[in-house]
C-alpha cells in the first residue's frame, strides 16, 4: 500500500530535518537488516584436495563434510536460521543418467545429515537440479541436444524426495523445468513428507552473473551449449511473472526472483502481486563484482550492507547471499 504523499512547501517541510543526528536517522528508518533475512549458501565437496578458497569468489570456500559441520555450528550461533548446500561432487561419477542425484548417499544428502546432526534446529535447504551430477553441465537430461522436460521432472522429483528423506526442511529447485512444483508436491504429500517445504526459484533468468558458481560447483568447463532453452530471457518481465504465478499455484510456499541486483523490479512486483514469501539471490557474479571492487580498494565494505538492504526495499523478506555469516557478525558486534 502507498500512502499519499502530503508535503507542505519549503520551508515548512526541511526534509533534511530528519536526517539531523544519528538518533533521528535511526528513529525514521523504514528497513533494517536483521540476520532472520538472511540465507547462508555454502559448497560441499567430497573430492579431495578441492576444499578451500574458490578462486572467483574470494572468501567463499569448498567445504568437507567437517568444514559444513563447523560451518552449521557457525550459522546457528549467530542466529543465521538456514543454510542452503550445494554439492562439488566427484567428477569421475558424473554421467549421463544423473543417478547420483538421488542417492541417498551422495555427498548432499551426506552433507544435510552431518549438518543436522550438529544443528538440529538450523534450517536445512537443498538445491534440486541435476548439474552438480550430469556429465554435461546441464540441470536437466539431455538427449541429441535437446534438454527433456518431464524425465528430467522424475529425475528431479526422486532428488528432491532423496532430500527430504536426509532431513532437508526446504527443498529449491532451480531446474525450471515446467511442472516440477507441482509433481514435487504431490509426492512430498504422498510420501509423507507433507511439512517439507518448498521454496521455488520461480524468477530465474539466464544469466552471465551465475559464473563463478560454476566455478564453484565444478560445473564451468564441462557445460555444453547454455540454459537459455530453460532458464528465462533477461529481457523478460512478464515471464518471470507467470513462472511465480504458476510456481505458487502448484504447491511452491515461497519464491526466489534470480539473480537480485540487476532484477529488483521482479522482486517489488512479485511481493506487490502475490503476497508470498519473496527472496532475493545475491548470485555468486554479484558476489565477486562486490568482493573484487571492496579487495581493490575502490568501493568500501559498507556496499555489502546498502546491497542487502536494497532488497527489502525492493519488497523481499530476506536474501540468500554469501555474505551471509559476514553480515551477521557485523550485526552482532552492533
Ligand atoms: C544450478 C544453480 C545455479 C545457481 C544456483 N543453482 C547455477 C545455474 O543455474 O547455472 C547459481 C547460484 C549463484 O550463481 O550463486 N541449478
Amino acid at each position: 500500500m502507498t500512502a499519499t504523499p502530503v508535503i507542505a512547501p519549503y520551508p515548512a517541510t526541511r526534509l533534511r530535518r530528519l536526517r539531523r543526528t544519528p538518533a533521528i536517522r535511526a528513529l525514521t528508518a523504514e528497513h533494517a537488516l536483521s540476520v532472520s533475512n538472511l540465507i547462508w549458501p555454502i559448497f560441499v565437496t567430497e573430492v579431495p584436495g578441492a576444499e578451500g578458497e574458490i578462486a572467483s569468489m574470494p572468501g567463499v570456500e569448498r567445504l568437507t563434510l567437517d568444514g559444513a559441520r563447523r560451518a552449521a555450528e557457525r550459522a546457528a550461533r549467530l542466529g543465521i536460521p538456514a543454510i542452503c548446500i550445494f554439492p562439488h561432487s566427484d567428477p569421475a561419477l558424473k554421467d549421463e543418467t544423473c543417478a547420483r542425484a538421488w542417492d541417498a548417499d551422495n555427498i548432499g544428502n551426506q552433507a544435510i545429515r552431518a549438518v543436522k546432526e550438529v544443528a538440529p534446529d538450523l534450517a536445512v535447504m537443498t538445491d534440486i537440479a541435476l548439474d552438480p551430477y550430469n556429465i554435461n553441465g546441464h540441470d536437466g537430461l539431455v538427449r541429441d541436444g535437446i534438454i527433456l522436460n518431464d524425465e528430467t521432472v522424475e529425475a528431479l522429483v526422486r532428488m528432491g524426495l532423496a532430500q527430504a528423506d536426509a532431513g532437508a526442511d526446504i527443498l529449491g529447485p532451480s531446474d525450471m523445468m515446467d511442472g516440477r512444483i507441482g509433481a514435487l508436491r504431490a509426492a512430498l504429500e504422498a510420501a509423507g513428507h507433507k511439512d517439507v517445504a518448498i521454496l521455488s526459484y520461480a524468477a530465474k533468468f539466464a544469466s552471465s552473473f551465475y559464473g563463478p558458481f560454476r566455478d564453484a560447483v565444478g560445473a564451468s568447463g564441462r557445460l555444453v551449449g547454455d540454459k537459455k532453452t530453460y532458464q528465462i530471457n533477461p529481457a523478460n518481465r512478464g515471464e518471470a511473472i507467470r513462472c511465480v504465478a504458476r510456481d505458487l499455484s502448484e504447491g511452491a510456499d515461497m519464491v526466489i526472483v534470480k539473480p537480485g541486483m540487476p532484477y529488483l523490479d521482479l522482486c517489488r512486483e512479485v511481493k506487490d502481486r502475490f503476497g508470498a514469501p519473496t527472496f532475493a539471490y545475491q548470485v555468486s557474479g554479484e558476489y565477486a563484482m562486490l568482493e573484487g571492487a571492496i579487495r581493490a580498494g575502490w568501493l568500501s565494505r559498507d556496499a555489502v550492507a546498502e546491497s542487502l538492504l536494497g532488497f527489502l526495499r525492493a519488497g523481499c523478506d530476506g536474501v540468500l547471499t554469501y555474505y551471509a555469516p559476514q553480515v551477521a557478525e557485523t550485526l552482532a558486534a552492533g
